[in-house]
């Protein structure tokens, strides 16, 4: 991309969970965290800290929970929100390029950019040509670093984990289960959760978790769902992204179930009050049956809530506004 036409505006970018250090990735769950009462709270659950700032979301590829939780968490700021999603109703129809999108609606005065796209390291390249500040919302089989950090946040509060730099999650088994090739949300996980101390365990057919993917995380790969669940406190499940596989995956769903499916029978492997996550959309009776996806040990909601206050913490960090110590409404 071109250089943008002035100088950076003030705040931090959000490329990827690579790169920050566990003091930084504290920081910022510590601020998500001062934000959950306010999430949870009654109305009006709003500050005015980003009041007169813009945050657009340029959206390449489909969301649900992502976009609208960006979008409650710039709004729960004070932001104005503008949308762009990538469509046939869109200038894309017309043969323009995102990075073209992204620098109109930089000119047009945005503060932070939130960026989803297919094409892995997009959101890293558009930082070099904008003024805004840009959040990866997740690049293809790149990171989803806001993932990533609610997962934390998730799991600290579920397993009552102070935020305690490298040693947060010293002691603690997670297991990162499926589609682990293709799932940039394992990727963020994986480099957040061993920055934090945690010990991490990778489990998937061949297919979907190959060598050079394990190998690149320097961890042996698990070939047996099983065994990936012996003892752990903390199971991550994943979708198969079958938008970005080719023909590899030669078993059917009713197949991958079978072999690959976390349910209550397996969920007994676990350590008895383990806790289950998963970034969603959920592939019920794939990767995950509805008794576990529903029941007790399930954090699944809860990592959609407080998604809206880890999305905040880095709104407010992109756009370089301070959260005041006391937080009221
Ligand atoms: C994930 C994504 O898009 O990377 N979803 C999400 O953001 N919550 C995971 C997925 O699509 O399976």
């Amino acid at each position: 991309m071109p250089p943008p036409v002035g100088p950076r505006r003030p705040g931090r970018d959000l490329l990827g969970i690579e790169g920050l250090d566990a003091g930084e990735l504290c920081e910022i769950l510590a601020a998500a965290a001062r934000l959950v009462p306010l999430v949870e709270g009654p109305p009006p659950r709003k500050l005015g800290l980003l009041r007169g700032y813009t945050v657009v979301n340029l959206f390449g590829e489909p969301s649900t929970r992502t976009r609208s939780s960006f979008t409650v968490a710039a709004q729960r700021l004070g932001a104005d929100v503008l949308d762009f999603v990538a469509s046939a109703h869109s200038s894309s129809a017309k043969g323009e390029t995102i990075e073209d999108a992204a620098r109109n609606l930089d000119a047009l005065g945005a503060d932070a950019l939130v960026v989803r796209h297919a094409r892995d390291g997009l959101p890293r390249a558009m930082a070099a040509g904008v003024r805004a500040r840009v959040v990866n919302a997740g690049d293809g089989r790149g990171e989803h670093p806001t993932q990533g950090l609610l997962d934390a946040l998730t799991i600290a509060e579920a397993t009552g984990r102070a935020l305690d730099g490298a040693r947060t999650f010293a002691g603690l088994r997670v297991a990162i289960c499926g589609d682990v090739d293709n799932g940039r949300v394992a990727h963020s996980d994986i480099l957040i959760l061993r920055a934090l101390g945690a010990s991490v365990c990778v489990a998937g057919p061949p297919q979907l978790l190959g060598e050079a993917t394990a190998a690149r995380y320097g961890i042996e790969p698990v070939r047996s769902l099983e065994a990936a669940l012996d003892g752990a406190d903390v199971v991550i499940m994943l979708r198969i992204q079958r938008e970005r596989l080719g023909s590899e995956l030669d078993m059917s769903d009713a197949e991958y179930h079978a072999a690959w499916g976390l349910d209550a029978a397996r969920l007994a492997r676990c350590c008895p009050r383990a806790h289950v996550l998963h970034p969603g959309p959920l592939n019920r009776g794939i990767e995950i049956a509805s008794d576990v996806a529903d029941g007790p040990n399930s954090r699944i909601l809860r990592q959609v809530t407080l998604g809206v206050a880890t999305r905040m913490a880095v709104l407010a960090r992109a756009c370089d506004v301070s959260l005041p110590q006391e937080l009221r409404p």
